[in-house]
C-alpha cells in the first residue's frame, strides 16, 4: 500500500514519516523542497509538487491507496486545499486522512479555521472514503516562545478560560494509524488531551517545568499582535489576534465523552501537556549547558 504525505517536513510530518516507515508501508512525500526530497531515506518516494500550482500535484496522487492531507496556514490555504482534492478526485484515492481543527466547527469566523470547514465539507461531497482529524491547540506551539518563556514569561494571551491541547506527537500516531486502516469510513475524530490550561495555569506549569517564575502577563491579543508583527506576515498576525480573542472569549474546554472517538487511533491515550512542558523544559536545558561547555 502506498501512502501519500502532504506536509512531511513540517511539526505533524516530521513525526509522521518515522512511524509509518517503522510499520513497513509505502511511503510517497510531496513536497515543494528538493534539499528536503533529498534529504530523505532513497526508500521513501518522493514527489515536488506545490499546491499553489495544482497540476504539479497529478503525479503525486498516481497509483496511492492512502492520503495524509496537510494544508498549511496561508492566505491560500482553502483554495490550495479545494484544489488538491479536485485534483485527487480524478483518480481518487482509497482513503483520504485530513487534518483539519476542532476550530473549523468551533470558530469558524477565524480564517484559517474556516477554510478548513469548507475543506471538509468538500471532502464529504467528493464522495472519497475519510478521516477528518480536529486536534485541539498544538503544545508544540509553545516551541516558538522558547526564548520569552526561558526569560519568564508567557506571554501568548491565551486568557482565563481552559484552553485544551494536544501533543503533535499523538496527532502523527493518530494519523499514521488512520492512514494504514484505509477501511476507516468518514469519521471525525476529536484529537486532544483533557489538559486544558489557561494563560495563568500555562505559566504555573512552565515555572515548575523551568524551576524559575514564570508569568503571565496578560496581554491582549492586540498587544500581542503588536509584538509578534515584525516575526510573522500581516495576515498571520491578524489570523492569530482573532484566534487569541476567541480564547480569551471562550476557551477551548474539552470532556471525556468529546475523546471515545480517538481512543481507537490513541488507545494509550494522548501524553499530557504537563510531560511535554516537563521534556521541553529539560530540553531546552540541556542545550544552554553544552553551549556553556568550553
Ligand atoms: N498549531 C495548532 O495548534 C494547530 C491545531 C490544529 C490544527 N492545526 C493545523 O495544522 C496544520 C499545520 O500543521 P504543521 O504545524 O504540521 O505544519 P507546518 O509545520 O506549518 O508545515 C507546513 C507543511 O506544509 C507544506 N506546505 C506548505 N505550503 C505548501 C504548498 N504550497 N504546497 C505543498 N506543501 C506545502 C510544507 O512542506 P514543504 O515546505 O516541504 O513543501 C510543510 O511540510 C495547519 O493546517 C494548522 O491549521 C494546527
Amino acid at each position: 500500500m502506498t501512502v501519500l504525505i502532504f506536509g512531511g517536513s513540517g511539526n505533524v510530518g516530521r513525526a509522521l514519516i518515522p512511524i509509518l516507515y517503522a510499520s513497513g508501508a509505502k511511503i510517497r512525500v510531496a513536497t515543494r523542497s528538493t534539499a528536503y526530497a533529498a534529504s530523505l531515506p532513497d526508500d521513501i518516494d518522493t514527489v515536488i509538487a506545490d499546491m499553489d500550482d495544482p497540476s504539479t500535484l497529478r503525479s503525486a496522487f498516481k497509483g496511492v491507496e492512502s492520503v495524509f492531507l496537510l494544508i498549511a496556514n496561508s492566505p491560500m490555504e482553502t483554495h490550495q486545499g479545494l484544489s488538491t482534492l479536485a485534483i485527487a478526485a480524478e483518480s481518487p484515492p482509497r482513503h483520504i486522512v485530513y487534518l483539519s481543527s476542532d476550530l473549523a466547527v468551533r470558530a469558524p469566523m477565524i480564517p484559517h479555521a474556516g477554510g478548513k470547514f469548507a475543506i471538509e465539507t468538500a471532502l464529504r461531497a467528493s464522495g472519497i472514503a475519510h478521516t477528518i482529524l480536529r486536534p485541539t491547540y498544538f503544545a508544540q506551539n509553545d516551541l516558538v516562545q522558547k526564548d520569552v518563556i526561558t526569560a519568564g514569561a508567557y506571554a501568548t494571551p491565551l486568557g482565563p478560560h481552559p484552553v485544551a491541547r494536544i501533543d503533535t506527537r499523538d496527532v502523527a500516531l493518530a494519523a499514521a494509524t488512520a492512514l494504514v486502516d484505509i477501511r476507516a469510513k468518514n469519521e471525525v475524530i476529536l484529537l486532544s488531551s483533557l489538559d486544558a490550561p489557561n494563560g495563568n495555569e500555562t505559566a504555573a506549569l512552565w515555572s515548575i517545568a523551568l524551576g524559575h517564575a514564570v508569568i503571565y502577563p496578560d496581554l491582549t491579543p492586540e498587544e500581542f499582535a503588536n509584538s509578534i508583527e515584525t516575526m510573522v506576515p500581516p495576515w498571520l498576525d491578524f489570523d492569530l489576534m482573532i484566534m487569541h480573542r476567541w480564547f480569551k472569549t471562550n476557551g477551548h474546554p474539552i470532556n471525556q465523552e468529546d475523546l471515545e472517538a480517538q481512543a481507537a487511533l490513541l488507545p494509550q491515550g494522548p501524553r499530557s501537556y504537563r510531560s511535554f512542558a516537563e521534556e521541553t523544559a529539560n530540553t531546552w536545558q540541556s542545550e544552554t549547558q553544552s553551549h556553556q561547555v568550553p
